[in-house]
C-alpha cells in the first residue's frame, strides 16, 4: 500500500468512526511502520535524598472526596501529609501509617500512606509529606460532575518508550489515570520498583493513578518467596476498603468518579475469579448496587484481554471471560480495557465471541513502552469483530463527555510525537432502550444467581 492510500485509509477509518459510532464490519490492520525499540532507562536515583526526603509520591482516589497519598522515605519519618490550597501553606493535615517489606535480600524504605480530605472538586491542592520542607507537591482533584477525562494505558515498564509515553500523557489535560497492570517490570529486582516510583512521580503525584495487577506484579518464587504481589500490595495500595461495595482485597476493587456518573471496575486477572470465589461474589454485589439510571457509564479493566487477535498471549483471558463476561453484559458494562498484549486493538461490542449491540467494547491498550517490546504478529485474516489493530506504543484517552457519549482516542507514539491513530464514540448502554427493555428493573437486569 502506498503512503497516500494508507493515509486515505486512516482518514476513512476516522470518518467512519465518527459517523457510525462503532464501525462494525470495518476490520483494519494498520500498515504503520514503527521506529526502533528503545533500551531500558538507567536505574533512576534520587540525588537530593537525605533519608527523610519523600520520594516516589503517588495519589489515588478514596471515595467521593478523599485522596490517598503514598510515599517512601529511606529512614524513619512521620506518616503525615500537610496540605492546603495555597502554595507553601498547609493548614490541614492527616496522619496515616507506615509499612515496609523484605524480598530476598532487599529491604524496602518506609512506605507511608495517609488519606486526606474532604477535598473540594476541581481544585489544586499543595502538599508536603513527612513535614519535609524540601519538596512541595500539588495535585488537582477530579471534577464532581461530567465531563471526566481518563488516560488509560498498561504495561509501562521503564524504557525510553515509557518516557516518551509519559511525556505525551503529561501533555494531556486529564483527571485520572487507569492502569490495567504491569507497572514496573521490576521482575524480582526490587530497586527497579523504586526506580519506577521515581520515574512516574511527576505525573502520579499530580493526578490519581488507579492501578490493577498484571502478571509482572506477582513476583512469586517457590519456597523462598511464596507470597505473591508482595511489592505491589505494599507500594500501590488501592481503595479496596472504600466505596459502595468494598472488596476487601487490593487485587480487585471499584470506585466512582464524576459524582457517580462513571463506575470503574478494577478486576484482578491473577487472583481467583471463577463462580463462587470472593472476587466473583464481590463483582456480583458490586454490579447489583450500581443504579444505571444514575450511572451513565460503567467501565472495567483487566490485565489479560478477553478478546485478542494478536498471536501473543492467545487465550490467556478466556477462563476469566468465561467466568465473568455474563455478569458484565448483564450490567450493561460499556467498555473493557485490557493490557498484557503489547499492542493496540479495538473490538466491536461483543459477547460470547460474537458481535452484540448490548455487550461492551473491548480494547487492548498494553502499549505503555516496556522492555519486552511490541507484539507484532497478528492472526490473519483479521476477525470481523476486531475493528482496528496496530502494534505500536501509545496511550488511550477516554473522555466521558455527558451521560450518553464518551470519546475514545488512541494516541500512538510516533517517534516523539503523539499522533491520533484511532478514535471512536462510545455511547452509554444505559441510554440505549434496545438494551434496557425493562427500565424499572434496570439495575438488576440479567444478573442471575
Ligand atoms: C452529548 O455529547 C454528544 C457528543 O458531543 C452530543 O452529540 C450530544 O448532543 C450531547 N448530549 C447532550 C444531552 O448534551
Ligand atoms: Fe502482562
Amino acid at each position: 500500500m502506498t503512503r497516500s492510500s494508507s493515509m486515505a485509509l486512516a482518514l476513512l477509518v476516522l470518518a467512519a468512526s465518527a459517523l457510525s459510532l462503532l464501525p462494525a464490519s470495518l476490520a483494519v490492520t494498520s500498515p504503520y511502520v514503527r521506529p526502533a525499540t528503545r533500551p531500558t532507562l538507567p536505574l533512576l536515583q534520587d540525588d537530593d535524598d537525605d533519608g527523610q526526603t519523600p520520594q516516589q509520591v503517588h495519589i489515588s482516589i478514596v471515595g467521593p472526596d478523599k485522596m490517598r497519598v503514598t510515599w517512601i522515605t529511606d529512614d524513619d519519618a512521620p506518616a503525615i501529609v500537610e496540605y492546603g490550597t495555597t502554595p507553601g501553606q498547609y493548614p490541614l493535615s492527616a496522619t496515616g501509617s507506615t509499612t515496609t517489606y523484605s524480598y530476598l535480600l532487599y529491604h524496602s524504605g518506609k512506605i507511608h500512606d495517609a488519606v486526606i480530605g474532604p477535598l473540594q472538586p476541581s481544585t489544586t491542592y499543595y502538599y508536603r509529606c513527612s513535614s519535609n520542607p524540601s519538596r512541595e507537591f500539588s495535585f488537582r482533584t477530579p471534577p464532581a460532575t461530567l465531563p471526566f477525562k481518563f488516560v488509560i494505558v498498561g504495561d509501562f515498564g521503564q524504557t525510553g518508550w515509557t518516557a516518551s509515553t509519559l511525556k505525551h500523557i503529561a501533555a494531556a489535560d486529564y483527571d485520572a489515570l487507569l492502569l490495567p497492570g504491569d507497572l514496573s517490570y521490576a521482575d524480582l529486582i526490587q530497586t527497579r520498583w523504586d526506580s519506577f516510583g521515581r520515574l512516574v512521580q511527576p505525573l502520579a503525584s499530580a493526578r490519581p493513578w488507579m492501578v490493577t495487577e498484571g502478571n509482572h506484579e506477582i513476583e512469586k518464587i517457590p519456597v523462598v518467596q511464596p507470597e505473591p504481589f508482595r511489592a505491589y500490595n505494599a507500594r500501590w495500595r488501592m481503595p479496596y476498603d472504600a466505596g459502595a461495595t468494598p472488596s476487601g482485597d487490593n487485587l480487585y476493587y471499584s470506585f466512582d468518579v464524576a459524582g457517580g456518573a462513571v463506575h470503574v471496575l478494577m478486576l484482578g486477572s491473577y487472583t481467583d475469579y471463577a463462580a463462587g470465589t470472593a472476587q466473583y461474589q464481590w463483582l456480583r454485589r458490586d454490579l447489583a448496587a450500581v443504579d444505571r439510571r444514575k450511572t451513565a457509564f460503567v467501565v472495567a479493566l483487566v490485565h489479560a484481554p478477553w478478546y485478542n487477535s494478536n498471536r501473543a498471549h492467545q487465550g490467556e483471558g478466556d477462563a476469566m471471560r468465561g467466568a465473568m463476561e455474563e455478569l458484565l453484559r448483564g450490567a450493561r458494562v460499556d467498555a473493557v480495557f485490557a493490557g498484557h498484549v503489547h499492542a493496540y486493538e479495538r473490538f466491536a461490542r461483543v459477547y460470547g465471541g460474537k458481535e452484540d449491540p448490548c455487550g461492551p467494547v473491548h480494547v487492548t491498550i498494553g502499549d505503555g513502552g516496556n522492555r519486552e517490546g511490541l507484539a507484532e504478529k497478528y492472526i490473519d485474516p483479521q476477525p470481523s469483530i476486531s475493528a482496528f489493530r496496530e502494534a505500536s506504543f501509545g496511550h488511550g484517552r477516554l473522555e466521558v463527555v455527558n451521560a450518553t457519549h464518551a470519546l475514545w482516542t488512541w494516541h500512538r507514539n510516533d517517534d516523539d510525537q503523539a499522533v491520533v491513530a484511532d478514535q471512536v464514540w462510545i455511547t452509554s448502554l444505559a441510554a440505549n432502550p434496545a438494551c434496557n427493555k425493562n427500565k424499572n428493573n434496570m439495575r438488576t437486569v440479567n444478573i442471575q444467581n
